[in-house]
């Protein structure tokens, strides 16, 4: 694992979006998997930024969300598709045909997980992916458990997490019970991982994803088992490492 320490939040919006524009300058048609949350909201605002500057072209660029609210369709204020569009998609050149979100009201959850991960690899798999974490060190929605999905699956939202998210939504009972979510092994099979984190309320999670044990009770933990991963953290969140 490479870990980058820095500042503060600022600054680590800006290395995430310098590697973003990197990458994208080496492949016009790079593959993003994409985090949703507060921690990715500094990283796209400065995405937005260069790309007015006409330093980032998007136009053949394709991107996977990790995760969508079971129940939650586009237009939802409160689901991921809506959240992509509005802080980011809707002020780049990037296709809409690009963009893909896994489908919160699908009819049939299996047809759509099992649709998800064949997109994904007919679009020749995820050459950066992005990662928040949360302050369970679940990754994507994969949650701490004693086994983890390796694939795009419905997941079952930790009480730990439904309380974490309540700050977006009016109401807890709002919050929606589950998720669609790449999972452990679709987001493993990323050719390059870069995890955000910021504050201190993360830094437990970061301190066991970096030195704890690889255990499935500590999801992001796993991460220690792929060939390149960055873990960009501030002060605050490397706090215990
Ligand atoms: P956050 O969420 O960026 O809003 O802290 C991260 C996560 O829960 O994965």
């Amino acid at each position: 694992m490479n870990i980058i320490k820095v500042k503060n939040y600022k600054e680590l919006s800006m290395q995430a979006a310098g590697i973003v524009a990197a990458q994208i300058s080496r492949k016009k048609n790079t593959v993003l998997g994409l985090p949703t949350g507060q921690t990715p909201l500094g990283m796209y605002q400065e995405l937005i930024k260069r790309f007015r500057k006409g330093e980032i072209d998007f136009s053949q660029v394709i991107t996977f969300n990790l995760d969508e609210y079971y129940g939650l369709s586009p237009e939802h204020p409160q689901s991921y598709n809506y959240y992509m569009w509005q802080t980011f998609f809707n002020n780049i050149n990037i296709k809409k045909e690009n963009v893909f979100i896994p489908d919160g009201v699908t009819k049939d959850v299996q047809k759509e997980c099992r649709y998800y991960e064949s997109l994904i690899e007919k679009k020749g798999g995820i050459d950066l992916q992005f990662l928040g974490i949360g302050d369970n060190g679940h990754i994507g929605f994969n949650e701490p458990a004693i086994a983890l999905n390796s694939k795009t699956h419905l997941v079952n939202l930790s009480q730990a997490t439904i309380e974490a998210n309540s700050r977006f939504f009016n109401d807890i009972e709002d919050v929606p019970r589950k998720a669609l979510t790449m999972g452990m092994g679709t987001i493993m099979k990323a050719k390059q991982i870069i995890l955000l984190a910021s504050g201190m309320k993360k830094a437990p999670a970061i301190a066991k994803t970096i030195n704890g044990k690889v255990n499935t009770e500590v999801p992001a933990s796993l991460l220690q088992l792929h060939r390149d991963v960055t873990i960009i953290v501030d002060k605050d969140a490397a706090r215990d490492v």
